[in-house]
């Protein structure tokens, strides 16, 4: 039996060069015993048996390659010899990669897609709370992530908080970023994080603020926020009373008048000038709408992600009738991971309601999954995507297409219609038209519900909101 002691958990490096010699030594993967020590200086260079003299060296197609970026980071003792399995067989099945119903591509996948998730969960719930030293404010977050990807998200936050010297604790190891560089320790305790500070309330308001009641799932919810991660959340106090006032919320909601959209003062990061490709690229067909909103978080075909929190999928039932199409996730949309939940969707809900629409038996989404916006000051101006950056984009409501095979798609706004139509489609022409797309499905144009917030006369005001509210009635009917 060969022993292989890593120097860590996420030894990428180190596992490489050791599976690397132990293939060229003729060590098949059931001769092969992987195993971690924390101490690197005692392993340094243990990699296996040294390679056999004369062993022409090889290559592993790509894929291979970013898997095992991932699968390492998934919390299993078996990963290592799994990815070690998949390095041997590739010697004598050069295309297994490719076959995704193989038992051990399934479950190396399968890690892969957990990795990512916990490395999505982990860039949504981390909340920093302010402390103070000698050098001045810094800022501290404790999280526990499902995984161990803390090394590989710490990037993401160093740019997203480029001004700030935070450090983030987990149990795995700490992250660290002094405004410059960022470096990493051993794990940490949850005694080592500061417990709150005012910071909190600056959440709580914000999030009782995009909280939407008339979109409330607690399921889904639940699903989208776990409850494992609650107690790091400032916000989670308030979710069991936000809940109860939900329905007098979105009465109220619907009496309202549309409001300016709110002005956020976010801080936000420099352009990254270097890709930090730090997830797999999909290029084959994504087979449900779970994988679609998996995949749009690595998703590198346009730039906009290097500035955006995270992708935004779409979201309703998966045989809705009825698709709504807008443009891009805007600001609130942006930090919450869900579409239509700022001031637009307020007003998009407002006039389904009106238009006796459910949102909830719809599905929506946006042309681009990533907020494009521009620094002003501190502020994220919102900027509109360029016809490179909605065709790239394409690609994922195509299969969002496919997947729900709505009846009618109902683009709100130039962008969306430029989308969904492969084409400028005027929306003064051409509104209250079932337009025949090639995929059989009717396409219906109408205006974006953030047009309607902007009109700034009122009576041209109300008389666009009643078109939009005929213009829903319309497509709901075509639909049925
Ligand atoms: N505007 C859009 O087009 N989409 C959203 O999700 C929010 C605002």
């Amino acid at each position: 039996m060969e022993v292989v002691r890593l120097a860590s958990e996420t030894d990428l490096a180190g596992w490489r060069n050791a599976a690397r010699n132990l293939r060229a030594a003729g060590v098949p993967p059931e001769a092969a015993l992987w195993t971690v020590d924390g101490d690197a200086s005692l392993f340094a260079g243990e990699g296996g048996p040294a390679p056999a003299a004369g062993a022409a060296p090889f290559t592993v197609p790509r894929e291979f390659v970013e898997l095992a970026q991932q699968v390492i980071l998934y919390r299993s003792d078996e990963r290592f010899s799994l990815l070690y399995r998949l390095l041997w067989r590739l010697q004598v099945e050069p295309n297994l990669m490719k076959i995704t119903t193989d038992p051990d591509v399934d479950k190396a996948r399968l890690f892969a897609r957990a990795v990512s998730k916990a490395a999505h969960k982990m860039k949504a719930f981390v909340r920093f709370r302010e402390v103070s030293d000698e050098d001045g404010e810094a800022f501290v977050a404790w999280f526990e992530p499902a995984h161990r990807v803390t090394e590989a998200t710490a990037p993401f936050f160093a740019k997203r908080f480029a001004n700030m010297r935070w450090s983030i604790l987990t149990p795995d190891a700490c992250a660290h970023w002094d405004t410059h560089t960022l470096s990493f320790t051993r794990g940490a305790d949850p005694a080592d994080a500061p417990i709150s500070d005012a910071l909190e309330d600056y959440w709580r308001t914000y999030y009782a603020s995009i909280f939407n009641p008339a979109r409330l799932k607690v399921s889904a919810m639940q699903k989208e926020m776990p409850k494992r991660y609650w107690r790091n959340l400032p916000e989670a106090g308030l979710i069991p009373e936000l809940i109860a006032q939900a329905e007098a919320r979105t009465s109220e909601m619907v009496r309202q008048a549309p409001s300016e959209p709110e002005r956020r003062i976010v801080k936000a990061e420099p352009r990254a000038r270097a890709a930090a490709a730090d997830g797999r690229i999909e290029g084959r067909a994504p087979a449900s709408l779970e994988e679609i909103a998996e995949a749009i978080q690595v998703c590198r075909r346009c730039d906009l992600w290097r500035d955006a929190t995270q992708g935004v999928p779409g979201e309703g039932p998966k045989q809705a009738r009825l698709m709504f199409v807008g443009e891009q996730p805007g600001d609130q949309e942006d930090l919450a991971g869900h579409p239509f939940v700022g001031p637009a969707g307020q007003m998009l809900d407002k006039a389904l309601a009106e238009a006796g629409v459910p949102r909830a038996e719809t599905y929506v989404t946006n042309a681009v999954k990533h907020f494009k916006h521009e620094l002003r000051g501190k502020r994220r101006i919102h900027q509109t995507p360029n016809t490179s950056e909605v065709s790239a984009c394409r690609w994922w409501l195509d299969h969002e297409r496919q997947l729900v095979r709505p009846r009618v798609i109902v683009a709100l706004g130039a962008s969306a219609g430029l989308s969904v139509f492969g084409k400028p489609t005027p929306i003064a022409k051409f509104r209250q038209q079932g337009l025949q797309l090639p995929d059989q499905t009717q396409g219906v144009v109408t205006y974006h519900p953030s047009y309607l917030l902007r009109v700034p006369d009122a009576d041209a005001k109300a008389k666009a909101y009643a078109m939009f509210v005929e213009d829903l009635k319309f497509a709901w009917k075509l639909a049925a």
